[in-house]
């Protein structure tokens, strides 16, 4: 028998090639054995004959095909001419080297070569997949469907965790069991979506934040996405992810190629928290810009919640002085800036300064924000063309839709048409001149309208948006090496891997509510570590909930990500100015363990409450915050267990100030509780503390410094 066998330093995945045709896996798990025998693992993975089914055992391989009598959802999908729907791949040759393997198969019935690409990261484990399809021969095949790749579930798996949502709502979690059939969800929204983030975790009965063994799995794409679960009633169970192809987008000429999205999987027997760190290390270490990697990530102040699009120079620079005396490092000009952009009705293709808002251009504000010893930003949104601009009436055909078919605008905005040169010249152009010309360090990448009929000449061009919007991104990149780039779509609509390759934070959600911001956050905690996780505090009334919250709340909610705020600086009185000042120098303080070391979810007895830190990497010095999300229903102090610290070490915790005053008017002498009190490691996961929130929208911090090593 021969096997392929990628090792990390955990994990081993291994394929089994004994078919000839698609590997199967014959293991997936803790690292192996260097001596391990492969075939005593296919052996015990082997499946006896179905009852009521084919004569021949049948497995589902890493890329399921029809051919093979598999009788769930193939991974392949398409025909020439109305034949060849069905395919039989045979391996042509495997280069295998160090934790990647590229295999080689062909159907010479069809007239197509597949080629499988995986690769296991060394640290992390976490597994990454593609799929190549080449047509070989006349005539043409009509694509409609290609799996990055499947994922074998095992049958002791059977509950499911998935991520819904909508504006102001993203990575909002389900939990549920795998359900026989297939369960698809299907992103047409042309980007990432707020609605169905494509990631998914399969897990053991119960699972948790610290047991069990969970399968989590990530799509790497912006654009149209379709993913599912499928329980075959013989038991099998998997999971696929693709692109979402329209009819007739993905057309192959002879000797053409279609290449899938990156499938990324990861696996842990030690829960979530398990899993998420394997996912953070995968994605720090594998998936980010290398500036991103190193860079201290700098306070952000952005003016959107502040100004709206009423732009005043002097304003503006007094509020730059301003967020400079609390100790902001960016400050980040929203939309508003360019040529008649004075509401969301109008201007956006037209990217030249405002002349009556700015007629220096923007050069004044910029050099006030580096004199007060900032670093500047600006917004944009170069996918966008409003139908009243400079823009539409000089182009109107530079508009991604089809003919026949009203333009329906979004936020009274229509999409450019990517897959045009003449309008990726023009964007290139413009932001190129706008980088050159001025000392920018940080651009916010907005979109804010999905795509409808999204059709290039009369055919799809959803597939062309995304590469093209990557090519964009890429080119700017590489002239302006030094920019920072967050992905915005309108809040968390464009968040994975595939974006993130080439930007440096996302903003996570236009919700500054800090109750729906603490749900938001965990569930986009599962992937994404807190550097990249883009939150400011808000407004004391938010704006897109109306709630009134505590400052300290927010505060609390932002610290653990990469922080800043958005609202009128002028409107805080002294005591709240302090407080924010005390969390600017805290989070200064904190940001490097926050931002490189283990970021945990705690697991809390109290369903009303939120718990979540970071670990540093040598375990000593850890922070965490524990957030009352309604009133209790206990009138004591519960208990909280902290995990993930050295259980040998002892560590000095204490809280760290400001409490708010319904937290420490309950406390026995508090002034123990912020000297610190001494406690083993072990204790504190075992036995934990004890500690009252009497009142929802609070919080505490607690810093755990290791005394003995
Ligand atoms: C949507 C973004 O999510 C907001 O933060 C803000 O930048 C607006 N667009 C500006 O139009």
């Amino acid at each position: 028998m021969s096997y392929v066998r990628l090792d990390s330093d955990s994990i081993s995945y291994v394929l089994d090639l004994s078919s000839g045709g698609i590997p199967r896996m014959a293991y997936w798990g803790s690292r192996l054995h260097d001596r391990a025998e492969p075939d005593q693992l296919a052996a015990m993975n082997n499946r006896p004959l179905f009852q009521a089914w084919l004569d021949e055992p049948y497995f589902l391989n890493i890329f399921p095909e029809q051919g093979t009598g598999f009788r769930g959802r193939p991974a392949l999908s398409g025909e020439k001419d109305g034949q060849h729907w069905a395919t039989l791949f045979k391996i042509e040759k495997i280069e295998q080297k160090n934790q990647s393997a590229r295999i080689f198969l062909i159907d010479n019935l069809a007239g197509l070569k597949l080629v499988l690409d995986l690769e296991i990261d060394a640290t992390s484990g976490i597994l990454s997949r593609r799929t190549t399809i080449k047509n070989l021969t006349e005539p043409v095949y009509r694509l409609s469907y290609c799996a990055a790749g499947a994922i074998e579930i095992p049958s002791n798996c059977h509950e499911l965790l998935t991520f819904h949502g909508c504006w102001t709502g993203e990575f909002l979690t389900q939990r549920y069991a795998f359900r026989p059939g297939l369960t698809q969800f299907e992103n047409r929204t042309g980007r990432t979506s707020h609605e169905f983030f494509p990631g998914l975790i399969a897990g053991t009965k119960d699972f948790g934040e610290n047991h069990g063994t969970v399968y989590g799995t990530h799509l790497g794409w912006s654009g149209n996405s379709v993913f599912f679960t499928e329980l075959i009633p013989d038991g099998i169970r998997q999971i696929q992810m693709a692109e979402l192809l329209m009819p007739g987008e993905i057309v192959l000429g002879k000797n053409d190629t279609y290449t899938s999205p990156w499938i990324y999987s990861g696996l842990s027997h030690k829960g979530l928290n398990g899993l998420s760190h394997k996912f953070h290390q995968f994605l720090r270490r594998k998936i980010l810009p290398r500036t991103t990697q190193t860079s201290k990530r700098p306070i952000i102040f952005n003016s959107w919640e502040a100004v709206y699009f009423d732009h005043n120079l002097d304003d503006l620079c007094r509020m730059a002085s301003k967020t400079a005396d609390l100790g902001f490092e960016r400050f980040v000009l929203d939309d508003g800036w360019f040529h008649n952009r004075n509401d969301d009705t109008q201007a956006l293709g037209d990217w030249w300064t405002d002349q009556k808002k700015y007629p220096q251009g923007l050069q004044p504000l910029i050099e006030h924000v580096e004199n007060c010893g900032m670093e500047f930003g600006l917004w944009i949104e170069p996918e966008m063309i409003s139908p009243n601009s400079e823009l539409y009436r000089k182009h109107p055909d530079w508009v991604l839709g089809l003919e026949g078919f009203p333009q329906l605008t979004g936020r009274q905005q229509l999409v450019l048409d990517l897959s045009r040169q003449d309008v990726m010249t023009y964007l290139f152009d413009r932001l190129n001149e706008i980088l050159a010309l001025h000392p920018i360090s940080y651009l916010k990448w907005d979109m804010n309208r999905t795509l409808t009929m999204a059709g290039h000449k009369g055919c799809p061009a959803f597939h062309n948006q995304t590469k093209s919007l990557y090519d964009l991104i890429d080119r700017l990149r590489e002239a302006h090496p030094h920019i920072e780039i967050e992905s915005c779509a309108s809040g968390g609509g464009r968040i994975d891997f595939e974006i993130l390759k080439r930007t440096d934070r996302f903003w996570t959600s236009d919700s500054n509510d800090p109750f729906r911001r603490q749900q938001i956050q965990k569930g986009a905690s599962i992937f994404f570590p807190p550097e990249i996780t883009g939150s400011h505090i808000g407004p004391a009334t938010c704006h897109t909930s109306g709630r009134i919250t505590d400052i300290t709340f927010r505060a609390l909610t932002s610290f653990f990500s990469h922080f800043g705020a958005e609202f009128n600086l002028f409107e805080l009185d002294d005591k709240e100015e302090n407080i924010l000042k005390t969390y600017i120098s805290l989070h200064k303080q904190y940001r490097d363990i926050i931002h490189h070391g283990r970021s945990i979810r705690l697991e809390l007895s109290d369903p009303l409450r939120n718990g979540l830190g970071v670990v540093s990497s040598d375990m000593k010095t850890a922070l965490f915050c524990i957030v009352q999300m309604d009133i209790p229903t206990q009138t004591s102090a519960r208990t909280i267990c902290f995990s993930h610290l050295d259980p040998d070490s002892t560590y000095r915790l204490r809280l760290i100030r400001p409490v708010h005053h319904s937290i420490e008017s309950k406390l026995v002498n508090p002034e123990n509780w912020y000297s610190g009190f001494r406690l083993p490691g072990k204790t504190l996961m075992q036995t934990g503390i004890s500690i009252f929130l009497p009142w929802p929208g609070t919080g505490v911090m607690f810093e755990l410094k290791s005394i003995n090593r």
